[in-house]
Parts: structure tokens; C-alpha cells; sequence
């Protein structure tokens, strides 16, 4: 009854649809102002090196994300499946952040360390050749491309300017940390691990004589996942909380 008369009295419906969506707004908009407080502290989380980076760069312009999410959902099928929830720290780094809801394929949040750099290679190279049902595009040719870093060091610093912690140590040899990243015989190798903790070293790609494309994409999807330590991680443990 009253409701068809608000129907009738357009000022009012306005008036009364403004309120709401201002409700709407305000339970939505509100939580960004402490979400400083949202993310929770976590031991383990670093930023990219600048390998990962350059092959999360590769993961947003092919498109991964269209097939692949990288957030695991709290529920029972899913942890049992992919293994411990995302955590909002896990994703506090990515500019833009890949969760995703479209899964064409498996969520890949957790895929670090799963398979082998043999096995992503082929599987990159043509999906069909290790799992015959695949449905997910061949990407060959980054194994063929050279990764194109001259730019790297900006990279670090555009990240910095949104908010990632990059040190100026880390922006400074942004390259050598690249290159000592795929070459297990680097001289750079010990400060490289020193600068990004757990931080994986070798030819990613089974072509050691260059850097490609395929070598970031690898890097990075073999670190997915691995930063956090969930034997000693704790939801409710003192140390978690601020
Ligand atoms: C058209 C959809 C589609 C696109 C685009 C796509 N994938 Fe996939 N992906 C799949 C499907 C389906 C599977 C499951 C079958 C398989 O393993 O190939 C899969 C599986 C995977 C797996 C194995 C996951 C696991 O836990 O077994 C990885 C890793 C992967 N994709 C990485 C990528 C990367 C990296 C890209 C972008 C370069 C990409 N995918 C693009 C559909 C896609």
C-alpha cells in the first residue's frame, strides 16, 4: 500500500532510491579507510623479485587471469583441494591483483611448487602434451621470445609509487637481480637471495644460453604460493594480529 504510493511520488521514490544506494555506498566504501588494519601481517611475504615481476607482467597480458583465479575460497571443497586459504597479505603486493572469479581452468594461487620446470615447460609449450583433455591454449612461443627487461628498473619504482616496500638497494640492481635470478652461477647470487628471501635461482626455462619470456612466466608461477610458511602460520596467533 504504501509502497504504491511511493511509486506514484517520483520525488519521493528518488529521494527514498538515493537513501538506499547511499547505504548501499557507505557499507561498501567504508571498510577501504581501515583496511590498513584489514590485511593482516603475515611472516614470509616479500615483493616480487624482478623475474617474478616481469612474469606476472607476461601472466596480465596473455590473458591468464580470463581462465585462471588466484584466490582460494575459504570453503571445505576448495582448501581440500588447493590447500590453505588465500590470505589478504598474500595478494598485498599485486598491482592489479589476479583473484579473479572465472575458472576455465584450476585456481593457480597455490601452484608453486606443484610440478616441475619440465613439466611447466611443456605444458606451456602444448598444454595437450601432459594433460590430453586440456582445453588451455598453447603459449610456444615465449620460450623462443627474449624477455624484454630494459625497462625493469622503472617497473620497481611504478610498483613503489602504489605502495610496494621496494628498497633503494633492490630498485639499484633491479637487472643484476634479474639476470642472477636464471643463472645458478651468478656472481650476484648470494645478495640477490639476500635481498629477496626464499627467493628460487636457475634456469627456469631449459635454455640456459638466454633469458625468454618463458623463464619469467616460470619463475613466477613457481613461487605462487610458497612465501608463507602455513606449518607455523596461525589465523588467530597473537603475532597475526596488530
Ligand atoms: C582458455 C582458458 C585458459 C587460458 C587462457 C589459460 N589456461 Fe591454464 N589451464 C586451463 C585449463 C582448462 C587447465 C586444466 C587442464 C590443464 O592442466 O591443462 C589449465 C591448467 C593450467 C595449469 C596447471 C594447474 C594445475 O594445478 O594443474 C597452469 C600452471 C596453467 N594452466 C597456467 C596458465 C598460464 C600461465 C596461462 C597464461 C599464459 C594460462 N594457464 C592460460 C585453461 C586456460
Amino acid at each position: 500500500m504504501s509502497h504504491a504510493w511511493l511509486e506514484k511520488n517520483s520525488i519521493f521514490l528518488l529521494i527514498g532510491i538515493i537513501l538506499v544506494v547511499a547505504i548501499g555506498g557507505a557499507v561498501e566504501i567504508a571498510p577501504l579507510f581501515w583496511v590498513g588494519g584489514t590485511v593482516e601481517k603475515v611472516s614470509g611475504m616479500r615483493p616480487y623479485t624482478p623475474l617474478e615481476l616481469e612474469g606476472r607482467n607476461i601472466y596480465v597480458r596473455e590473458g591468464c587471469y580470463v581462465c585462471h583465479s588466484q584466490q582460494i575460497r575459504t570453503l571445505r571443497d576448495e582448501v581440500e583441494r588447493y590447500g590453505h586459504y588465500s590470505l589478504a597479505a598474500e595478494s598485498m603486493f599485486d598491482h592489479p591483483f589476479q583473484w579473479g572469479s572465472e575458472r576455465t581452468g584450476p585456481d593457480l594461487a597455490r601452484v608453486g611448487g606443484k610440478y616441475s620446470d619440465q613439466w611447466h615447460q611443456a605444458h606451456t609449450t602444448d598444454p595437450r602434451s601432459v594433460v590430453p583433455e586440456s582445453i588451455m591454449p598453447p603459449y610456444k612461443f615465449l620460450f623462443s621470445t627474449p624477455l624484454d627487461y630494459r625497462d625493469v628498473q622503472q617497473m620497481l619504482v611504478a610498483n613503489k609509487d602504489v605502495g610496494v616496500p621496494y628498497t633503494a638497494d633492490q630498485i639499484a640492481h633491479a637487472r643484476e637481480d634479474l639476470e642472477a635470478q636464471v643463472d645458478p652461477n651468478a656472481d650476484g647470487l648470494d645478495a640477490f637471495q639476500k635481498r629477496y628471501a626464499k627467493a628460487q635461482a636457475r634456469d627456469f626455462d631449459g635454455d640456459p644460453a638466454r633469458i625468454t619470456e618463458g623463464d619469467a612466466l616460470i619463475a613466477y608461477l613457481q613461487m605462487l604460493g610458497t612465501l608463507v610458511d602455513f606449518n607455523s602460520y596461525h589465523a588467530h596467533a597473537p603475532e597475526n594480529r596488530r
